[in-house]
């Protein structure tokens, strides 16, 4: 397989990917997404490694009618599938927050680099739409860089709301979640629809099984979130850039 020389790396809010922009100084590139006719959400900022190897961070924008950002499958979906049509990538990197698990060894401030993407709120209890609803993926193939890093590993569920309901907390389990976030595995079908490989890197806001409710703790930590995955991104790109994506 060919190096990697275009790397898209995919997040749902601004406040997440703001830090990564601004320490890999890279530009608004408002013509990114200039083939769709009409303004489309998702925005991107671009750049160049000194290696030669074009960098973009696109983030899913802004929701007009209510004024935050795109979270969610839904904004993961489009923007990825702009990203794969546009920008055409060697390789997607979903980066962003995520709540993880004390009873699966999570704690706050942890990077967990996935192995595995489902979801865990499409309940479709019909055969052959049950398992279209849990819609996994395997991450690329990652075990050179998961050592390079030192982080965790494991399974990244997703589904579309932050809380988590005992039905979820039951699927959760069942699916041997260790990371519960809003987008990756919308991200891992759209990037299995392109044959591009998916990675996705995701830190911890927030303890699922813990004492604290969770949109208050992932507010609390999701500047320090965000600052740890502007640490540790580079380090993602700098492994990437030019290597052959079977030597990952
Ligand atoms: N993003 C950060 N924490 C999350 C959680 N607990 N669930 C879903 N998305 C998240």
């Amino acid at each position: 397989m060919a190096p990697a020389r275009v790397i898209a790396i995919v997040f749902a809010m601004d406040a997440e990917a703001r830090p990564l922009i601004d320490a890999l100084g890279l530009a608004p590139n408002p013509r990114a997404f200039a083939r769709v006719a009409g303004s489309v959400p998702m925005r991107c900022h671009s750049g160049r490694t000194a290696e030669g190897a074009d960098v973009h961070v696109v983030t899913s924008g802004t929701c007009e009618r209510h004024g935050v950002c795109n979270v969610g499958t839904v904004g993961a979906a489009l923007s990825t599938y702009e990203t794969c049509a546009s920008l055409k990538p060697d390789v997607i990197v979903n980066a962003g927050t995520a709540g993880g698990f004390a009873k699966r060894g999570g704690r706050v401030g942890d990077v967990y680099l996935a192995t595995t993407f489902k979801n865990h709120d499409r309940r479709i209890p019909i055969p052959g739409y049950d398992a279209y609803g849990v819609g996994e993926y395997e991450a690329w193939p990652t075990p050179k860089l998961a050592a390079m890093l030192g982080c965790k590993r494991g399974t990244v569920c997703t589904g579309n709301s932050l809380d988590a309901t005992e039905t979820c907390r039951k699927l959760l389990d069942e699916h041997d979640a260790c990371v519960k976030e809003m987008e990756a595995a919308a991200i891992a079908h759209v990037a299995h629809l392109f044959k591009v490989p998916m990675i996705a890197v995701k830190t911890i806001t927030d303890i699922v099984d813990g004492p604290h409710a969770t949109q208050e703790e992932f507010l609390a930590n999701l500047a320090s979130a965000a600052a740890a995955l502007k640490d540790v991104l580079p380090k993602v790109i700098a492994f990437i850039d030019g290597r052959d994506m079977n030597d990952l």
